[in-house]
């Protein structure tokens, strides 16, 4: 097991996978696990995580990705997504516009730090048909999926990606 900052540095976007090798249900339980100790506003996880493991289903996925075939190559892919009811209960249009992306938001940066952590890689997809997916999963209006993970054991090691200076980004006062 590796400690949190080499986890950190072990993770790097994977588009290539072991379709062979599949994710053993404990890792993928423990990803979740993981995922669902992330905060969330008000304690309330607003949020469903769809776990999609048959072939179908990652190849319509797939599709509703523009065809980035790594998502058909991995053999999870889950998909986030915000409650956007579940929130605004609570917290009005700051947690229907915010705090329901961000709860998922965050379980979905969890679940990716922790699949390193389980020997494994994935990639975030932001860049797909949010009506596409919602169709496929037979989501309610209120749920909008956010982003999804493809997971599974590497066919690659990525370099590094570049990032821009800290001085770039930080501003002190
Ligand atoms: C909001 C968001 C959307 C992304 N969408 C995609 C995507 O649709 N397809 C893809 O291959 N990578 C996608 N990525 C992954 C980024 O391209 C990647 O994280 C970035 O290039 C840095 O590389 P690294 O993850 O290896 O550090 C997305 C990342 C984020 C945070």
């Amino acid at each position: 097991m590796w400690d949190f900052f080499e986890t950190i540095r072990h993770r790097h976007s994977i588009r290539k996978y072991r379709s062979e090798l599949a994710v053993e249900q404990e890792k993928l339980h423990a990803i979740l696990e993981v995922a669902c100790s992330a905060p969330s506003a008000g304690d309330l996880q607003s949020y469903k995580i769809h776990v999609v493991t048959s072939a179908r289903d990652r190849d319509a996925l797939c599709k509703a990705a523009n065809d980035q075939d790594f998502v058909r190559q991995a053999p999870v892919c889950l998909v986030f997504c915000a409650d956007l009811d579940r929130a605004q209960q609570e917290f009005g249009a700051r947690g229907r516009t915010l705090f329901s992306l961000q709860d998922a938001t965050i379980a979905a940066s969890y679940a990716q730090l922790a699949t390193v952590a389980a020997g494994m890689g994935s990639t975030w997809i932001g860049h797909f048909s949010e009506e596409s997916v919602q169709r496929l999963l037979d989501l309610a209006d209120n749920m909008v999926p956010i982003a999804m993970l493809s997971i599974g054991y590497p066919a690659e090691t990525p370099a590094p990606s570049p990032r821009r200076p800290l001085n770039d980004v930080l501003v002190y006062s």
